[in-house]
């Protein structure tokens, strides 16, 4: 066994392999590392362009969370109630990692928490909408970061959400 641990929202893994995509954040393989080469993709000095974008992701996060949460809580279909719980638990992930970065707490909110409808598929449909939105925005924030490694983080998250676009294209 070997301990393993994520750059991109820093858990870690204890496995015989590096995991596909990390059980926390979503993060692919290659953001795996052994622990003791473990560096935390992270920058000490923040430009004025990144701190806005990571305060856009922070909303943008916890709004999805909390409307995962809700579909989940919601939904009386065994299959769409599990994506939904994982999902949240993903993008709940993602918003601690943003913290991280602003050396903040993360806010206690309920953004987002009455936007669930009755419908399984009007959900899934507003949620494959999100990811789409969350997809664009963190290339841009990816393009705009002066700092390479935050770069590299919203590189990091924009891959996960495009694997939420799949996951949510579904039926
Ligand atoms: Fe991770
Ligand atoms: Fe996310």
């Amino acid at each position: 066994m070997k301990v393993y641990r994520c750059r991109v929202c820093g858990e870690v893994y204890i496995g015989t392999e590096k995991p596909v995509s990390c059980p926390f954040c979503g993060a692919h393989e290659n953001y795996f590392v052994l622990a003791k080469e473990w560096k935390l993709l992270h920058s000490e000095v923040l430009s004025d362009a990144t701190k806005q974008n990571l305060k856009k992701a922070l909303d943008l996060e916890i709004n999805n969370t909390n409307f995962y949460k809700a579909i989940s809580e919601k939904s009386n279909d065994i299959y769409v109630s599990s994506m939904f719980k994982g999902l949240s638990k993903v993008e709940r992930e993602h918003a601690s990692a943003i913290c991280k970065h602003l050396k903040i707490q993360r806010p206690d909110s309920n953004i987002g928490s009455d936007k669930a409808v009755d419908s399984d598929q009007a959900n899934t449909e507003e949620a494959n909408r999100r990811e789409r939105n969350a997809v664009k925005f963190y290339g841009q924030a990816s393009s705009q970061a002066p700092e390479e490694e935050i770069k590299e983080f919203f590189k990091a998250l924009m891959q996960i959400e495009s694997d939420h676009i799949v996951l949510t294209n579904q039926k």
